[in-house]
């Protein structure tokens, strides 16, 4: 497995060509997805071992990524911890019972992956079986990002309550965030175990808090996180949106790869972060709506910028969005593998 593309780029270590996956690479914008979906819900799918790696791989065989990622959501390891939710279409998950009181995380349970997440490992252990040399990135959300869902009981755009609880009851958010990050950490060991590669943190709203409020009330815990991973010796991507704050403090959690959106452009993430750590991105997922020309043109940037030095994994800057062009996606696959030469020429 180190002999792959996308784990040597992770590890700074020269490889033949950028290696390219996509968040959200399995999901709406593909036929096969929308109509597995008519007869089961996301979770349905993501708690079956057998659907659950059929979702998982399906991208790797149809656009020729270099790594799958578990198909399952961020939300999936709070069901054994007590917590209730469910996902609603074109909204995201809503918790049915928000936490907002020492009494309500004190009843929260430890997770023991083995026995309440075995369809997740299975699962992992299937789609190891059916990759052979791709490598599967395993992942779980990022204390911050649960923790919101938890307290707002839903998505939010200001993170109001959340942040009420962080400034007001420190010790309340700090126990929530304290027990999410065991799940996490509990978690993402185990999905090492059943054969994931490396791992990805989705911190995806961290991007809502000023820089001195994610040293105190994150940091820690994040750090604690990657400090349990990092005896696997796998890959450990950090993610999250509109961080350019928080780039520095995001280098400081021990991630080895951070994942950037598409608001910084890659080459002055890198001068910041220096060549160390690997960097994951970052093209705006829009751009695939706007069609082949914008996102060759953008792809190109991307590249120029990155392409010339070990430690960079060509990504969009975040998830895929439902109305992508499946074709643009796999073009833009062949694009980045040939760079710097040209796989396509533009459209007429
Ligand atoms: O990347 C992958 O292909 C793996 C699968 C994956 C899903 N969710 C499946 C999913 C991953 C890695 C996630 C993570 C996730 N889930 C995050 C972090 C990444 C990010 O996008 O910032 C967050 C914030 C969530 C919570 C969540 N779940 C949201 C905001 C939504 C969107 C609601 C909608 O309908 O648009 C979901 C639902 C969800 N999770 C879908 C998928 C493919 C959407 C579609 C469906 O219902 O089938």
């Amino acid at each position: 497995m180190a002999e792959s593309r996308f784990i040597r780029a992770c590890q700074g270590q020269p490889v033949d060509a950028v290696p390219v996956w996509f968040m959200r690479q399995a999901g709406r914008y593909q036929a096969s997805y929308r109509e597995l979906r008519r007869r089961y819900s996301l979770l349905q799918i993501a708690v079956d071992p057998k659907l659950c790696a059929e979702v998982t791989c399906r991208p790797v065989e149809d656009l020729g990524v270099d790594a799958a990622i578990l198909f399952s959501d961020i939300m999936v390891p709070l069901a054994p911890m007590g917590i209730s939710f469910e996902i609603r279409e074109n909204v995201g998950p809503i918790v049915e019972r928000p936490i907002r009181s020492r009494e309500a995380v004190e009843g929260l349970r430890t997770v023991d992956p083995d026995t309440s997440l075995d369809f997740a490992l299975e699962a992992i252990t299937r789609c190891v079986d059916r990759l052979g040399s791709t490598p599967l990135i395993g992942f779980a959300g990022g204390p911050f990002t649960l923790a919101s869902y938890c307290v707002e009981g839903g998505p939010s755009r200001q993170y109001l309550a959340s942040k009420r609880l962080m400034w007001t009851e420190p010790d309340v958010f700090g126990l929530l965030m304290e027990r999410l990050a065991d799940t996490v950490a509990r978690y993402l060991t185990a999905q090492i175990r059943a054969g994931a590669a490396a791992v990805q943190v989705f911190d995806s709203w961290i991007g809502a808090l000023s820089e001195a409020d994610y040293r105190t009330s994150v940091l820690p815990q994040v750090r604690r996180i990657f400090d349990a991973v990092r005896p696997w010796g796998v890959p450990m991507i950090y993610f999250g949106v509109n961080t350019e704050h928080l780039l520095a403090a995001m280098a400081e959690t021990g991630a080895t790869v951070i994942g950037i959106d598409w608001r910084i452009p890659p080459r002055e993430a890198r001068a910041r972060l220096g060549v160390s750590l690997a960097l994951q991105g970052n093209l705006d997922p829009a751009a695939i709506l706007a069609g082949w020309n914008p996102t060759k043109r953008l792809a190109r940037e991307i590249l120029a910028g990155m392409a010339d030095q070990p430690g960079f994994v060509f990504n969009l800057g975040h998830g895929v969005l439902k109305e992508s062009d499946p074709a643009i996606l796999r073009r833009l696959v062949e694009f980045v593998h040939a760079y710097p030469g040209e796989a396509d020429g533009d459209d007429a």
